[in-house]
């Protein structure tokens, strides 16, 4: 049972909110080890151990687990410990690490370095599983989580076999592997690793993340969709004009120049975020919500997708760089004059691709999907824009009718909006577009947790929902594969060709202009 360490704060201040009444919303899993490869990077800093930490403060770990942080630096458990307490003092939504649980926490927290090429580090690993296993009962349970470089990814995958770390030689337990995105970053580098994996471990062991379908606003298509009998019946190329999905960014690349030099737009954010938002959205009602009947259907959309040609890519795509401009009214500089950027580079940081998914339902529907950093705002959204009414009645009046249209909103605002005509007030028949707005945070009264909370749990209980199966990974390089290759064939002279700060290229508004349509304001 889990101890009484209080729980994450909700924003209840108006009194118990009846929405929420009767939820039980804490799913404890059982006890486990959880490794982290990775361990002085930054997103174990930043999102894994404070996730962990708001798992137990939220009551959701077992009392017995153990966390083991492992990378090649030299470090002491105790050095480790005081590395990860400030992150939590820095990174946990709930504040800066809790008294007495901080202190539970940090005697289940070890370190072991290793260097990757070294199957001894490895082993050393497997002696602090099995120590662990004794001294807090963590039942031979495994969970490793890869948040290293991809590179790296099959190596530690044969590393653990190679020191009997692998679920074939475990006596007693599960051992399931979290692998971050990018998986592969090509189809061919994708299927050489899941070659390697495959070899290791079984297909329902494995957790490819994709912390976008950790979003509650994410999760919430599927609710939306089939919990609702009125979306369902206008949910098709009869009703729907287009579809438009967007990720913007404010943020450049950060720190991460060497590695975005290397992926570009296409292969961070649409291959993977971008293409599972589409597959959620028109995808077929599932028979269960169970993990593989979810699975099967987006898989289904995905092989749906039409493939394009190399001259299709010109047609139905475009790309752009950003230069230097402003966020928030301050000064930023183009992409580069970024750190680890090459001052030449001709790496994509705003990706649109047009594509159709030729079924029944979405024959001749376009969706629209783009991407991009250092774009006005943070801001993504699927917006489903329906068809014009077939019949105008109000004359002149009602020139202002605008096709309805559906936005799921992911983030920073949750929700949902319906844009609607309706009649402004007075003696005339005058028509104006109006809005109607949920927002999951005022409706509920509670803050969503992060993605990573939501998965690291799932995949600790063995819900594989929200991880993506293989063959939606390797549909989904097939879709963008030719795009990639007709990108690197041709280098884009005219980059940088948006400012940092604006609305992205023209050539992307271009590519909705000769379709007699526009993009959404970001
Ligand atoms: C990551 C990409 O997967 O998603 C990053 O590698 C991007 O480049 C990030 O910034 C965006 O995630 P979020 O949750 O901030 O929208």
């Amino acid at each position: 049972m889990a101890t009484d360490v209080g729980t994450i704060p909700r924003i209840d201040a108006r009194g118990p909110n009846p929405l929420r009444a009767g939820l039980d919303s804490n799913r404890i899993s059982e006890p486990c080890n959880i490794v982290l490869f990775g361990a002085s990077g930054d997103l174990t800093k930043r999102m894994l151990v404070p996730a962990l930490y708001n798992l137990r403060l939220g009551g959701i770990l077992p009392t017995q687990y153990g966390i083991v942080g492992f990378a090649r630096s030299p470090a002491s458990d105790d050095e480790f410990r005081g590395q990860m307490k400030s992150a939590v003092d820095q990174f946990s939504r709930s504040g800066p690490a809790k008294e007495p649980l901080w202190q539970d926490f940090e005697n289940r927290l070890s370190y072991v370095a290793g260097d990757l090429e070294d199957v001894e580090g490895f082993r050393r690993l497997k002696e602090r599983l099995d120590r662990n296993d004794e001294e807090l009962g963590t039942a031979g349970n495994r969970l490793y989580y890869l948040s290293t470089p991809p590179s790296v990814f099959a190596k530690i995958v044969e590393q653990l076999a190679a020191a009997g770390l692998g679920p074939k030689d475990q006596q007693r337990g599960w051992s399931r592997i979290i692998i971050e995105k990018p998986f592969g970053t090509s189809l061919d580098s994708a299927r050489a690793l899941q070659n390697v994996v495959m070899k290791v471990f079984e297909e329902k062991q494995v957790y490819r993340i994709d912390h976008y379908l950790g979003k509650e606003p994410v999760q919430d298509i599927v609710a939306l969709r089939f919990a609702n009998l009125m979306f369902e019946p206008i949910w098709n190329r009869r009703y729907i004009d287009c579809v438009q999905i967007t990720a913007a960014e404010t943020v450049g690349v950060e720190a991460r120049g060497g590695y975005y030099e290397g992926a570009g737009a296409l292969r961070d954010m649409i291959q993977n975020h971008v293409i599972n938002l589409l597959a959620l959205v028109a995808m077929e009602p599932p028979i269960s919500p169970s993990a593989d009947h979810i699975r099967d259907e987006k898989f289904k959309v995905l092989s749906a997708l039409r493939p394009l040609s190399h001259d299709d890519v010109s047609r139905s795509t475009a790309r752009g760089q950003y230069g230097p401009g402003l966020i928030d009214g301050k000064p930023v500089p183009g992409h580069r004059d970024e750190e680890s950027v090459d001052p030449q580079s001709v790496t994509e940081t705003y990706a649109s691709v047009k594509l159709f998914i030729d079924n029944w339902r979405w024959a001749d529907v376009p969706f629209y999907v783009r991407s991009g950093k250092r774009l006005a705002r943070k801001h993504s959204e699927i917006a489903v824009r329906f068809r014009s009414i077939p019949h105008r009645i109000f004359g002149e009046a009602g020139d202002q009718i605008e096709s309805n249209t559906l936005v799921m909103k992911i983030q920073p605002e949750e929700g949902v909006s319906i844009r609607f005509n309706a009649k402004v007030p007075g003696p005339k028949m005058h028509i104006r577009g109006v809005t109607m707005d949920f927002n999951y945070g005022t409706g509920f009264g509670v803050v969503s947790a992060p993605a990573y909370e939501r998965l690291i749990g799932d995949a600790m209980r063995g819900d594989a929902t929200l991880f993506t199966r293989w063959d939606a990974v390797e549909q989904a390089w097939i879709i963008v594969t030719p795009v990639m290759e007709r990108w690197e064939d041709a280098p884009m002279l005219d980059f940088p060709n948006y400012l940092a700060g604006s609305q992205g290229p023209q050539n992307a508004d271009a590519l909705l202009v000769a379709d007699g349509r526009e993009w959404r304001r970001i």
